[in-house]
C-alpha cells in the first residue's frame, strides 16, 4: 500500500474493446509525481481511448486504475487531475476569468457573497504561470488557437491539479504557439506536477519530456527514459513499416508547364500576390498563424475569390483538389462510412462511369488509398466517427487521392498523423507531381517543406517572397522561416 498522499499513478491490465475490436490489450503503467511522460503510437494504437478511459468517458473493459495505492473506476472527478484534450472544454463567449470559475466551486467570503476579487487574482497568477500576459476579462473568442490552450493550461494549475493529461492540445498550433505550451507544461513538471503528454512530434518528445511510452496495437511496447534518445531512435521505436521519410526521389521531372497563375492577386490584407504553379513541381508556402497563408491555398483553389487580380487556368475545366486546413471542423461526414466520405467528392467520375461499371470499382479504389494511408481499421465500411483523430485526417486526405485532379492544394498534409503515415503522404505527394499534377503546399510545419517540396516561400506582411529552391536552403534556414 502506498502513501496516500502520493500521485503515483497505475494502470493495471486495462483491456478495452468496442464490439469484437479489441483496442488495448492489457496495459500497465506506473507513472510517478513529477515525470512528463510522452505517449506516442500511430494513429489508432488506442492513446486516446487510454485517455478517455482514465478520464471516465468510456469505461475499461477489465483492468485497473490506481492513484496513490486507492483504486479508482476513473481519474474523471478527482480534483488532483485535469484533462486537456484538443477540445479544450473552454467558453468562447466568456472571459477568462469565467471560464477559470466554470465548474469551480465559487470563493466565497462570507455566507453567499462570492469572493470575486480571489477568484480574479488567482486567474491573474495562473496565467502568469504559463507565461501570458492578458486582462482575466479578455474574451475567450478574442485570444488565438495557442492562447486558448494555454488558458486551458492555466486553468488546471489554477485548480491545483498535480496530474496533466494532454492528448494532442499542440497539433493544431503553429510552432511557436504550440512551444509555448511545451515550455508551459514543462514548468508545470519542473513544478512538482505529473505530465502526460500524447503527441506526434518528435521534437516536443526531445525537448521536454523525461520518459517515452510507445503504443502499438493496443500494447505498451516500449518504456525508455528520453535521456539518450534522439530522433532517429524514437523514428526507430516507432516505425511499424520502414521507409525512410526523407529518401525521396529527386528525378526531374519533364514537364513544368504553368497550370495556374495568381496574377497581382489582392484579398483583404494580401496581395499583390503573384504565384504560378506548374505541372510536376510542388511548391512549399509557409507563413506565421494570420499571415494569410491559407488564404492564398483557397484563392489558388478557388474557394476564395480575389478582390483584385486575377486567377488565370492554363485550360478549361482545370480541376482542383483541396485538403482544408481545419479538418476538425471542415471535414468528414460523421455517420458515414470511409468510402462514403472519401468518395464524396469523385461521385461524379464513378456516375458518369455508372453504366458501365459498378460501384466495385468505387471501392478498388477507396480501398487502395485507404491501404496506401494505413486507415485503421482497414474496413472501409467503418463509420468515420469512430476513427481516431490521425485516422480521420486521412480520410480527408484520401478523398483529395482519389480525385485525381490537376491541381492539389493541400494544407498542412501532415497534421496530426504519426510518423509512418508522414513520409507515405511525402512519398505520394511526390508521386502526384511525377504524374504530372501542380501541388501547392501550404504548412506551418518546417520538415513538409524540406522533405516534399521543390521551391518554398514565405507569406509575411501581405506578400508573398520570392520562391527558393528548397537544395538551396538550409534545414535550419527553414525552420527560422515557420
Ligand atoms: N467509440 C468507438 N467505437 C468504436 N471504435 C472506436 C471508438 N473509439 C475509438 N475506436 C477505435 O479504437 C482504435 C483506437 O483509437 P484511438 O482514438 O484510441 O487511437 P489513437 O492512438 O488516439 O490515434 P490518433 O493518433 O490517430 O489520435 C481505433 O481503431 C478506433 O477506430
Ligand atoms: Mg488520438
Amino acid at each position: 500500500m502506498q502513501d496516500p498522499g502520493s500521485h503515483t499513478l497505475e494502470v493495471d491490465g486495462l483491456r478495452k474493446s468496442f464490439g469484437s475490436n479489441e483496442v488495448l490489450k492489457g496495459i500497465n503503467l506506473t507513472i510517478r509525481s513529477g515525470e512528463f511522460i510522452g505517449l506516442m503510437g500511430p494513429n489508432g494504437a488506442g492513446k486516446s481511448t487510454l485517455i478517455k478511459i482514465l478520464a471516465g468517458v468510456y469505461q475499461a473493459s477489465s483492468g485497473q486504475i490506481r492513484l496513490g495505492g486507492r483504486t479508482l473506476t476513473s481519474l474523471g472527478d478527482t480534483e488532483d487531475v485535469a484533462f486537456i484534450h484538443q477540445d479544450l472544454g473552454l467558453v468562447d463567449a466568456l472571459t477568462i476569468a469565467e471560464n477559470f470559475a466554470l465548474g469551480n466551486p465559487p470563493q466565497r467570503l462570507f455566507g453567499p457573497i462570492l469572493n470575486k476579487r480571489a477568484e480574479r487574482t488567482s486567474a491573474a497568477r495562473a496565467l502568469g504561470l504559463v507565461g501570458l500576459d492578458l486582462s482575466v476579462d479578455t474574451l475567450l473568442s478574442d485570444l488565438t488557437p495557442g492562447q486558448k490552450t494555454l488558458v486551458a493550461v492555466a486553468r488546471a494549475m489554477d485548480r491545483g491539479a498535480r496530474i496533466l493529461i494532454v492528448d494532442e492540445a499542440t497539433s493544431t498550433l503553429p510552432p511557436r504557439d504550440a512551444q509555448g505550451v511545451i515550455l508551459s507544461l514543462a514548468a508545470a513538471a519542473a513544478a512538482g506536477a505529473t505530465v502526460v503528454m500524447v503527441t506526434h512530434k518528435l521534437s516536443e518528445i526531445l525537448e521536454a519530456t523525461s520518459r517515452v511510452l510507445v503504443i502499438l496495437d493496443g500494447e505498451m511496447v516500449r518504456d525508455a527514459p528520453t535521456h539518450g534518445l534522439d530522433r532517429a531512435a524514437l523514428v526507430e521505436m516507432l516505425m511499424q513499416h520502414e521507409s525512410d521519410p526523407h529518401n525521396l526521389d529527386d528525378a526531374s521531372h519533364q514537364t513544368r508547364d504553368p497550370v495556374l497563375e495568381l496574377r497581382g492577386v489582392h484579398f483583404e490584407d494580401l496581395g499583390p500576390i503573384d504565384l504560378t504553379l506548374n505541372a510536376g513541381e510542388v511548391i512549399g508556402i509557409s507563413g506565421l498563424p494570420g499571415s494569410g497563408l491559407h488564404d492564398i491555398a483557397l484563392l489558388v483553389n478557388g474557394t476564395l475569390k480575389p478582390h483584385k487580380g486575377e486567377v488565370v487556368e492554363s485550360r478549361p475545366r482545370l480541376t482542383r483538389a483541396l485538403v482544408p486546413p481545419h479538418r476538425e471542423s471542415q471535414g468528414g461526414f460523421g455517420e458515414l462510412s470511409i468510402r462514403e466520405n472519401m468518395a464524396l467528392s469523385a461521385l461524379g467520375r464513378w456516375r458518369r462511369l455508372s453504366r458501365v461499371l459498378k460501384p466495385r470499382r468505387e471501392e478498388l479504389d477507396c480501398a487502395r488509398v485507404a491501404s496506401e494511408l494505413s486507415i485503421k481499421p482497414a474496413s472501409i465500411d467503418t463509420t468515420f466517427d469512430i476513427l481516431s483523430g490521425g485516422n480521420k485526417q486521412k480520410v480527408i486526405f484520401g478523398r483529395a487521392l482519389l480525385l485525381n485532379p490537376d491541381v492539389f492544394v493541400l494544407c498542412e498534409p501532415t497534421r496530426g498523423v504519426d510518423v509512418g503515415t508522414r513520409s507515405e503522404i511525402y512519398r505520394l505527394i511526390r508521386e502526384l507531381a511525377r504524374g504530372g499534377a501542380a501541388v501547392l503546399v501550404a504548412s506551418s510545419d518546417a520538415e513538409d517543406l524540406f522533405s516534399v517540396c521543390d521551391r518554398v516561400a514565405l507569406v509575411a506582411d501581405g506578400r508573398l517572397q520570392q520562391l527558393r529552391p528548397v537544395s538551396e536552403l538550409s534545414t535550419s534556414e527553414l525552420e527560422l522561416m515557420v
